[in-house]
């Protein structure tokens, strides 16, 4: 891994676009942010960029990787859409959702970045500085979590400085992030299939698909054979243990609440933060990975963690918690 490297640092804005565009083109990696959380991106068409770009993550090679574009076209060039992948690509982009299609026939993605698949993801983020990026560069970019494969998804410039300085060539600083956890992300085969559920919530989905969306099967989550690939079990694992649904606190816990209820013997935790006081799913999701290193960096016994409710965001935030009581 290419520690050693010098990483620079560039506020968003005009300045900071053309270089990051000029750096992809070189094979350079960088990070940058989308609305959802902040990507690390390289040269879609260009596989040594990308393998450099595995090695800066330690990332699993098999874990394939999302390429964001700038606008449909440039998406129909990469893979084949049907009727309800077009209705979703209408109705959500640019936003929180990628779509797993078939790739196209002379598809531009490098074999690397979609691990030897059939598939490919893609997605038209909504973030200004995100797309004027992919614009100024002119081609796709692949770009997963701007993070070290299995630590939690940086909301923002400085979570991806203390993860990934000294690997990747430029950050992009262009404040925190709005949405907080990544992309929702849909296969779109004969019935359509949550991979992931992510910023753009499954009613939302189901509403403009006009049926409900499948789960994957159920083998999908061991490390050996990934169908959504990256939803290994072990994902977004701080090194602190996370203990759920918590009604309660231990001596030497860090407590991490979620909505106006007070939470039996919350005096014994050695640190407490609220995801949201008023209870707001979207005010969660956003401080979900920016607490949760927060809290690890306390060293405490354990993270305890407040039931929150499985309805709209609800569902990718305790999505992302059950990965991080997991643990690595
Ligand atoms: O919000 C997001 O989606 C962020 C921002 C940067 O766009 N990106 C992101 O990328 O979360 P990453 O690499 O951390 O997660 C991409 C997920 C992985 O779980 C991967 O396995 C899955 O997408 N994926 C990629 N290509 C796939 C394919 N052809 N079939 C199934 N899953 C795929
Ligand atoms: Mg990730």
């Amino acid at each position: 891994v290419d520690t050693g490297l010098k990483t620079h640092v560039l506020s968003a804005g005009a300045a900071a676009t053309a270089t990051a565009a000029g750096v992809l083109a070189e094979g350079g990696l960088v990070a940058f942010p989308t609305e959802t959380v902040y990507g690390l991106g390289a040269d879609a068409g260009n596989a040594a960029a990308i393998a450099r770009l595995y090695q800066a993550k330690g990332r699993p090679a098999f874990n394939p990787l999302i390429a964001h574009v700038a606008d449909l076209g440039a998406a129909r060039r990469i893979a084949l859409f049907n009727g309800q992948a077009l209705r979703l690509a209408e109705a959500f982009w640019p936003g929180p959702l990628t779509l797993v299609l078939p790739k196209a026939l002379s598809c531009p993605v490098a074999e690397l970045a979609t691990a030897g698949l059939d598939t490919v993801a893609i997605r038209i983020p909504a973030h200004k500085v995100a797309r004027d990026i992919i614009k100024a560069f002119g081609g796709a970019v692949v770009a997963p979590s701007a993070n070290l494969s299995g630590h939690v998804s940086p909301t923002t410039a400085e979570h991806v400085n203390g993860d990934l300085a000294g690997r990747i060539d430029l950050i992009v600083d262009g404040g925190p992030v709005e949405v907080g956890v990544e992309s929702t992300i849909v296969g779109c085969f004969s019935d359509p299939v949550l991979l992931r559920p992510g910023g753009l919530t499954r009613a939302e989905i189901e509403r403009v698909l006009g049926q409900p969306l499948q789960s994957p099967p159920q083998d999908a989550e061991t490390d050996a054979q990934p169908v959504a690939p990256g939803m290994l079990a072990s994902h977004y694992a701080p090194r602190t243990p996370v203990r759920l649904n918590a009604s309660d606190v231990h001596v030497g816990e860090a407590l991490l609440a979620f909505g106006p209820a007070k939470v039996a013997r919350s005096e014994c935790a050695s640190v407490v933060m609220n995801l949201s006081e008023r209870g707001d799913l979207a005010e969660a999701a956003a401080n979900l990975f920016g607490y949760l290193r927060t809290l690890d960096k306390r060293n405490a016994d354990a993270i305890a963690v407040t039931p929150i409710p499985e309805e709209g965001l609800g569902e990718a935030i305790n999505d992302r918690l059950r990965r991080a009581a997991v643990g690595r």
